[in-house]
């Protein structure tokens, strides 16, 4: 039902389309509204206002390239127009994080854009950036059980999940009644909203098949809590999947599909297959998915190893947060696509979703860099 109502509701909105290809449907105030700090030098830039404010921006971690560009592209933005921007990196560690933002709370911020590294060890921190007054806003990761959360800047992590779980569907020729084949299932780290989400898009698209037979998970285990992967982290997924091959496929049974909801698990999974043999002509690599086109993902996609990633420009999602930041800054109201929707437990959380992309072989290329996301250079160095 949600599900229907968040397409419907992004079918309409898409005539109003911005220029980054984001949907504005509604807009919302946070209850207590800072005083607007803002100033124009007409003298200065053109006519255009110079803004001022203290914007903490706090990442997980730089192990991820993602995070290093989405953190950079909001810093570069926010301090083009005119505000002073902390930008910090938790390096998953929570109680690091935590510290990180402490810390900015005493240089006074008037907005906190937070990917947290644990989506529920936030409450206490984000309670004490309320009660200073300032804004917060979710950026990718929802913070949840609690009230102290403004809005949500993320992608649609449902359609995340499909986009995944629909490619397997598809290069299986599984529609067309191929099968039976098998797959591995993996999913992303427990602490963090969006891996219920993805799991929740792929299942939509793959449970029917494993239903009638068509796909087997040969491990036996398709249970989200079993398939999860801590932090994210390539080396986890890499000793699970050495425990696989070596308890379920050592008759010599081949592995057909990996569900990898994110790059770095996708790479973990290809170097266990990879020291057993896969990607001969007898063992052909499977159909392996992914998320946020790294470049050592998109690099093994054109060698054709990892078969898919999702694009999920994160330029375009810094953007989102910027905009989110400076409304709210500006005094004028926050634009949200996903009105009172995200439920975190405690409350439904105002957002802006934007859409991802799946890339193959076939799209790679063209998509990174006509988005100008990558220079051809960095793909193919
Ligand atoms: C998730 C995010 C994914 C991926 C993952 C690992 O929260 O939605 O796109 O980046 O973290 O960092």
């Amino acid at each position: 039902m949600k599900r229907k109502m968040m397409k419907a509701m992004t079918a309409v909105l898409l005539t109003a389309a911005l220029s980054i290809g984001l949907v504005g449907c509604g807009s919302t105030k946070p209850a207590e509204q800072a005083e607007p700090e803002t100033e124009s030098s007409d003298e200065e830039g053109g006519g255009e206002e110079e803004r001022t404010g203290r914007i903490g921006i706090s990442m997980p971690t730089q192990s991820s390239q993602r995070w290093i560009i989405e953190g950079n592209e909001m810093k570069n933005q926010l301090e083009a127009m005119g505000y002073t921007v902390d930008l910090q990196y938790g390096e998953d560690l929570v109680e690091h994080q935590v510290n990180q933002i402490e810390n900015m709370l005493t240089k006074e911020i008037d907005v906190l854009i937070v990917g947290a590294i644990d989506s529920g060890a936030m409450t206490d921190i984000v309670k004490k950036v309320k009660d200073s007054g300032a804004l917060v806003i979710a950026y990718d990761r929802l913070l949840m059980n609690t009230e102290n959360v403004d809005y949500y800047a993320t992608f649609d992590s449902i359609r995340i999940g499909e986009l995944q779980g629909g490619y397997i569907v598809d290069k299986l020729g599984l529609e067309e009644g191929k099968g039976p084949f098998n797959i591995e299932l993996f999913a992303g780290s427990l602490d963090d909203n969006n891996t219920a989400l993805y799991w929740e898009g792929a299942m939509n698209k793959l449970t029917p098949y494993i239903d009638n037979g068509m796909l087997v998970v040969k491990s036996g285990q398709t249970d989200m809590n079993q398939c999860a992967t801590l932090r994210w982290d390539g080396a986890e997924a890499q000793k699970r999947m050495d425990n696989i091959l070596s308890s379920a496929y050592s008759d010599g049974s081949h592995v057909d599909a990996v569900l990898a909801p994110y790059d770095g698990i996708s790479i973990g999974v290809l170097s266990s297959l990879k020291a057993i043999g896969y990607g001969s002509e007898d063992m052909p690599f499977p159909i392996i998915t992914g998320q946020d086109a790294e470049i050592p993902s998109i690099k093994s996609i054109l060698a054709g190893e990892q078969k898919q990633t999702v694009f999920v420009n994160v330029k375009n999602l810094a953007s989102v947060a910027v905009t989110m930041a400076d409304q709210y800054l500006s005094g004028e109201e926050v634009e949200v696509n996903m009105v009172d929707y995200y439920d975190n437990g405690v409350k439904k959380v105002s957002g802006m979703a934007i859409d991802a992309t799946s890339l193959d072989i076939e799209n790679a290329v063209d998509e990174l860099v006509g988005a100008g996301y990558y220079t051809e250079e960095e793909i193919m160095e």
